[in-house]
């Protein structure tokens, strides 16, 4: 059992692109993957639930992050594939977090650890800041992906992300950062060497057509370059 969060300090880098490609194609492997949607955009939960609409906050993260309730697990679209759905008032967590005495950075890790042996993978979609959501999820988790996009001002927010994975596998968990990028990787690979992945993801506006067909890029073409490029990165992180 690997639980990765995948994070970036930026929204639109390709989080919740990539959290639904590399669980929806562990599954055609054959593996057991639980997905958790962080993020109070919940745009993980929209492409997998059909009936993400009617989903009341009591039935999402929203319990467990603000309420220290079991995770909510619903079945999704594809076989073997469960989602831990995300609420749009999740953005509250933050405040209240804040404010709380418990041990609250640890509260999605404390519901995990009684569900996760039913799993092969979990997968944390992160939201786009280093909020409390974002260090309940790091806390949970053996390794974080983040994710680059190219342009010099993403390495200031690399920098500032590594530094709270640091402090996070110091203060409450041990991690294993891992940079994933498709430019300035000269800059990234002196800063960050053997932690950087082979593996570019290209721009392929498939991957954005699966998720308005509320399907992952496999199942949506499995011969499009976005997936060809998923799959290697697959084969790299879980060979
Ligand atoms: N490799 C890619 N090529 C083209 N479009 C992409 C790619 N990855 C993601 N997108 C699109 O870019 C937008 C942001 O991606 P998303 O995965 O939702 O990012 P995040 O979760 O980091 O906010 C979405 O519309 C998505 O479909
Ligand atoms: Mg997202």
């Amino acid at each position: 059992m690997l639980t990765t969060a995948i994070a970036s300090q930026k929204g639109g880098t390709g989080k919740t692109t990539t959290a639904i490609a590399l669980a929806s194609g562990l599954t055609y492997k054959g593996k057991k993957v639980l997905l958790i949607d962080a993020d109070s955009q919940a745009n993980a939960s929209k492409v997998l639930l059909p009936t993400y609409q009617h989903i009341p906050k009591e039935d999402t993260v929203h319990r467990t992050i603000l309420h220290r309730q079991p995770l909510p697990i619903h079945t999704t679209t594809i076989k073997n594939l469960w989602i831990a759905p995300a609420h749009i008032l999740l953005s509250d967590a933050d405040m209240e977090l804040t404010v709380a005495r418990d041990h609250r950075e640890a509260r999605l890790k404390h519901q995990l650890d009684q569900v996760k042996g039913n799993y092969d993978y979990v997968f944390i979609d992160c939201p786009p800041a280093l909020g409390w959501l974002t260090l309940n999820a790091f806390t949970a988790a053996d390794e974080v992906i983040v994710i680059v996009s190219p342009g010099y001002f993403e390495l200031d927010s690399i920098v500032q992300i590594s530094k709270t994975i640091a402090e996070v596998r110091k203060g409450y968990n041990v991690s294993d950062p891992t940079v994933n990028t498709a430019n300035s990787l000269a800059i990234l690979r002196k800063m960050y060497g053997n932690q950087l992945l082979q593996t570019i993801i290209p721009r392929n506006t498939d991957l954005r057509d699966a998720h308005f067909s509320k399907q992952d890029i496999f199942r949506y073409n499995p011969s499009a370059k976005g997936a060809l490029a998923y799959a290697r990165l697959i084969e790299e992180l879980y060979p």
